[in-house]
């Protein structure tokens, strides 16, 4: 039988739900489980799905309900050990070594390649911390295929060689969570090391509720109409559907602006914040009326 080991922050799939929702983030029962698994079973957790469905926020809560340092490694194209793990500081050991000119302190190599000029980076810096860090790994799909095999081998023990001072392993492994929009398909290998979950758009009913947690000053009857103009929205063929994130946006617009029903005008004036490139604005602009409309 499983050890159940893990947080102490939370009981169940339903506790975690809870203080998920006491952060003002809204988990639907699958996303739970998945935390609650990667959590207590010191599995990295990798969340795909499109932009603005709140992958990097999971993080940020996550960390806060744990009481733990949320670190982050944003991933990009040509990102390396350098930018990820560690670096020297070469212009302090470049003024190590001025300063010892002329004195009867030689510098050696070995004292300039030590801790103290080494500089930490997210990764480094997540299995050296005491206590239980969250390590955000974002948007690893940017990253190319070398640093996905350096991902992959700090993940499968938590530990780090630097050739120079030694081999350093987590005294308490890092919660992971590793995120991807999908701009290139990630390989298996990495994807098997993590539970995998997929966050979908939400539906109406949830993204209602999304909207009144975070915009708690627009009117039940704007967050109803804004969810399902947007639920609209995303049915179009557009480049980019909006994201939770513009549904948030484009919302509190409205309520800043006085707005407490969503009328066709109003929407188009607005619809700025929750369409964000301009030959998506045509599409979105014919169809307003028949989405908005349809509710009379
Ligand atoms: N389920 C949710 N509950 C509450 N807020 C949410 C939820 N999903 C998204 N949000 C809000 O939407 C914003 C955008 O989410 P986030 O930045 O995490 O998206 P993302 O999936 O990382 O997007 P990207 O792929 O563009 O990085 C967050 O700041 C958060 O306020
Ligand atoms: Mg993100």
């Amino acid at each position: 039988m499983t050890k159940r080991r893990g947080s102490a922050a939370w009981s169940s799939v339903d506790d975690l739900q809870r203080s998920l929702r006491d952060h003002r983030y809204l988990a639907d029962r699958g996303l739970a489980t998945a935390l609650h698994l990667a959590v207590s079973l010191e599995r990295p957790l990798f969340l795909e799905g499109e932009a603005g469905v709140g992958k990097t926020e999971t993080a940020n809560v996550l960390a806060s309900i744990l009481g733990s340092e949320l670190i982050r490694l944003q991933c990009y194209e040509g990102i390396g050990v350098a930018q990820a793990i560690y670096d020297w500081n070469y212009p302090r050991q470049f003024l190590a070594v001025r300063a010892s000119e002329g004195t009867e302190h030689h510098v050696s190599v070995d004292d300039l390649f030590s801790w103290e000029f080494l500089v930490e980076r997210p990764l480094l810096r997540a299995i050296r911390t005491e206590s239980r860090s969250v390590l955000l790994i974002d948007e690893v799909d940017r990253a190319d295929d070398e640093f996905e095999a350096f991902l992959l081998e700090v993940l499968s023990d938590f530990s780090i060689t630097i050739p120079e001072v030694g081999t350093i392993t987590a005294q308490v492994p890092p919660v992971v969570i590793l995120t991807s929009n999908r701009t290139r398909e990630v390989h298996d290998a990495l994807k098997r090391r993590c539970f995998y979950h997929v966050i979908p758009h939400p539906d109406l009913e949830m993204e209602s509720q999304i909207i009144r947690l975070r915009v708690p000053e627009a009117t039940a009857s704007l967050a109803h109409d804004v969810a399902r103009a947007v639920a609209g929205l995303r049915k179009l063929p557009l480049t980019k559907s909006p994201g939770v994130a513009e549904t948030i946006d484009w919302t509190r617009a409205l309520s800043f602006l006085g707005v407490t029903d969503l009328r066709t005008e109003t929407a188009r004036d607005t619809i700025g914040a929750a369409i964000k490139q301009e030959e998506d604005l045509g599409v979105a602009l014919e169809a307003l009326p028949r989405i908005i409309g349809a509710d009379g």
